[in-house]
Parts: C-alpha cells; structure tokens; sequence
C-alpha cells in the first residue's frame, strides 16, 4: 500500500519534472515552419505567407567565412533567429567561432540554450563554471564536441599554433549571450559598487571600465 503511494508519488514527480524541461525550452511550433517576416524577426509574431515561401528561405550563407576579429582574437558569427528567419519557432540555432593562435573567447553565457561545441579545426581550452564555482575545463581536439550546460559561465582558448574553430550549436533560436567582461564593467554599474565587488581602486575601475564600455 505504502509502496504503491511511493510508486505514484514518484511517477508523478517525474510528470512534473518532464513538463518543468519541456517548458524550458524553445515553445513546439504549430506549424511546418514560419519565416518571421523582418518587422516581426525579433518578436517571433508573424509568419511570411506561406505561398510566397521559397527554398531560399532556408538556406542561411553568412557563416560560410569568419567575421570580423575582435581584441581577444575572437571571431563570432551567429546563426539565430534575428538573422536567419528560416529558424523562428524550430528551436535551435548555430554560432561560428573562429580563434587566432592564443584567441580567446571570454568567460560568458546563454541565458535561454545549453550549447555544444564542436571543434571544426584546432586545438581548444574549453569549460564551464558550475554554481558552485567548480569548473570543468581540458583542452578538446578536432573533432571533439562540449557541452555548456544552460545560462553557466563557459569560455575557451585556442591553444594550438594554428588557427581554430569551432561551430556552437543551441537549443534555442535565440539562445541570447553576456559577455561577462561587459556586462559587468561595460554596462554603467556604479563604480562605487564594483569597487566593493571586487576589491579593486577606483583607478583600477576606471580603467576596466575604460576598456570595456562600448564605443
Ligand atoms: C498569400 O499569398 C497568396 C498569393 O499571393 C494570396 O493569394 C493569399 O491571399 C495570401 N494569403 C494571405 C493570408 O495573405
């Protein structure tokens, strides 16, 4: 008798936990596809009439090439929603990454996708920092993938001497990304709280700031 609520009362915790996941991701499209039409891209509202949809509208070319690189020797190239509207309501989508001999992808996150990583080319330092501040990190080879569980601190580093990349790939079409960096001290924070935050100067503040706001 015991046994049997037990039984239940694990069934139906599972139940929960299931829905709890399933409603963590991406909503299931009721539809075969909607290409958001470009006024509505970002609030995933309308769909271009299907009669008018062609197969071009299902091919994406902008991360044939890197992008442009930035100081840590990063080039990212992302495939979501904004910018491939063939991926509105399918639930997932890509990032290109490209690294420079000691490139560096600085320690960030995806508030809506977990992500894995597959090494195309190069040799990477790679990890995650967990909520208790562990972090998992080796260095991963062509041909490996990782995995960044959802919304934790992850980065990595070419540590090869040629150059690397990687394709990211989420389980959201708009996994969305904060650059730790940036949000912290790129994002106007007063400067009186950071200083506490971290123990630092006001000088040393300054300087963070200075180097990471956005021009
Ligand atoms: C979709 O496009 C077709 C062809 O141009 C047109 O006949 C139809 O009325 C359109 N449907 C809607 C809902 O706008």
């Amino acid at each position: 008798m015991c046994r049997t609520m037990l039984y239940n009362m694990v069934v139906l915790f599972v139940i929960l936990l299931n829905s709890y996941v399933a409603r963590a991701s991406d909503p299931d499209p009721v539809q075969d596809f909607c290409i958001a039409t470009t006024e509505s891209a970002n609030h995933a509202k309308q769909c271009k009439n299907s009669s008018l949809v062609t197969v071009e509208d299902f091919v994406y070319a902008g991360i044939k090439v890197p992008g442009k690189f930035g100081p840590t020797g990063l080039s990212g190239v992302s495939v979501n929603s904004n910018v491939f509207p063939g991926l509105n309501t399918l639930g997932m989508s890509l990032v290109r990454a490209d690294f420079e001999v000691g490139g560096v992808n600085v320690p960030h996150l995806h508030p809506r996708a977990t992500e894995i990583a597959f090494v195309l080319e190069g040799t990477i330092y790679s990890g995650f920092v967990d909520t208790n501040n562990k972090v998992f990190a080796k260095v991963i080879e062509k041909g490996e993938v990782m995995v960044f569980p959802r919304g934790l601190v992850h980065f990595q580093m070419n540590v090869g001497d040629t150059p690397a990349t990687i394709l990211g790939s989420f389980d959201s079409q708009n996994p969305g990304s904060q650059r730790i960096p940036a949000a912290i001290f790129g994002s106007g924070i007063k400067e009186k709280l950071l200083e506490k935050a971290f123990g630092l100067s006001s000088k040393e503040i300054s300087k963070l700031k200075k180097k990471l706001s956005p021009h």
